[in-house]
């Protein structure tokens, strides 16, 4: 029987023919596609400004750096360890606040406990796919003069009260395979302040104002650099992968939707276990399904699975106070994390899994209900 992948980017003619021609121009390094991406994100969201580079954890890195964040960062500790890791290397600290654990985003209730003297900054994880719930979230910002940091790696495509995903605050998203547009690797910052967008694109390139092809075009050999800066660019072979992602990214996020749809509809009357549901006001994009497993039954679901050829999978245990380079650094107690942290069940979900693997994911996860 063939296996189920847990992803699987949707790739076609149009991005392996893009890749040819930008191969035959011979502009390899950050270049007009990378411009063209850039400006394709920014209208689809509808922000001032996107500066592409290599990863989200580079961009989330960069809305701290940038913005000379050296205090401390208010974030879920339910989440990827990239988004503390670029708090923890941009040299701020990380503050770990709860969540509610009917969709793994971070619990606004809990937010006024959280702040500190120290703080500067809210750093949200849109997990799986789902908006946090961003009218609160606005609000406690606002009410406390913070930098609202999205990190939107799960959830391009997603929205609040009709408001996408990264156009709250600093928007950063990721183009890993798994995510709702690939590049192969890949990330995006997005921004509606003018000052912060040059920053970043200074950064990105060594902490030279200009980009190399700028530059290219330039008379003489401008190569100041105004700080220190990384080499974090976007190549123009993996932006064009990236152009011809986004032309589908509705078509994409809408197949995603629709299989949701039905593994909810086929799970549904399975007793006590958790689906996901999309909040009222959200539209949900499903980059993940996940489920939650009752009984202590989450890690023989796991591999009841597996043994059939279907690759589940668990997102996120340990959280990332549990893991040996954040431990003991969690400032109060998580019992919300933890909880989802060990229910917490990864299905497969990609655009284009077609109806016998939804059937089939559907029909095992009965027998193990029907057998436990
Ligand atoms: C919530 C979250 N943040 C950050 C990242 C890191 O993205 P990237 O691999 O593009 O650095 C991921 C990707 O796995 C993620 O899921």
């Amino acid at each position: 029987m063939d296996k189920i992948p847990l992803c699987r980017a949707a790739l076609g003619d149009e991005e392996r023919q893009a890749v040819l021609e930008v191969l035959a121009s011979g502009w390899l390094t950050d270049g007009p596609k990378t411009r063209q991406l850039e400006q394709d994100l920014a209208d689809y969201l509808g922000v001032g400004h996107a500066v592409a580079m290599n990863s989200c954890t580079s961009a989330l890195f960069l809305a701290l750096k940038a913005n000379d964040i050296r205090g401390e960062v208010l974030l879920p500790s339910f989440t990827f360890v990239a988004s503390a890791n670029a708090v923890a290397t941009a040299g701020a600290t990380p503050v770990f606040v709860d969540i509610d654990r009917r969709d793994g985003n971070l619990d606004p209730a809990l937010l006024e406990a959280a702040l500190t003297p120290r703080t500067e900054a809210l750093m949200v994880v849109h997990y799986a796919g789902q908006c946090c719930r961003m009218d609160q979230v606005r609000d406690f910002v606002e009410r406390h003069g913070l930098l609202l940091i999205e990190d939107s790696a799960e959830t391009l495509g997603g929205t609040y009260e009709g408001r996408p995903s990264g156009s709250w605050g600093v928007g950063c998203f990721s183009f890993f395979p798994t995510k709702n547009i690939t590049t192969g690797e890949g990330g995006m910052l997005t921004t509606n302040d003018e000052r912060l967008a040059r920053r970043v694109r200074t950064l990105v390139g060594h902490g030279i104002p200009k980009t190399t092809q700028e530059r290219s075009q330039m008379p003489g050999w401008f190569r100041a650099a105004e700080e220190p800066g990384y080499n974090f660019r976007l190549s123009n072979l993996l932006a064009a992968i990236g152009v011809e992602q986004m032309k589908k990214l509705e078509g994409l996020n809408q197949a995603r939707r629709d299989n949701a749809a039905r593994l909810i509809e086929g799970l549904k009357g399975l007793e006590g276990l958790g689906l996901p549901r999309e909040n009222p006001g959200c539209r949900h994009v499903y980059q993940m399904f996940t489920i939650t497993v009752p009984g202590g039954r989450r890690d023989q679901l796991v591999e009841h699975l597996r043994a059939q050829g279907i690759e589940a999978s668990v997102h996120f245990d340990p959280p990332v106070h549990l893991h040996p380079a954040y431990a003991g650094q969690a400032h109060a107690p998580l019992p919300q994390t933890e909880w989802l942290s060990k229910h917490i069940l990864t299905l497969p979900m990609y655009p284009h899994m077609g109806a016998p693997a939804l059937e089939r994911i559907i029909e095992a996860i009965g027998g193990f209900w029907g057998h436990a």
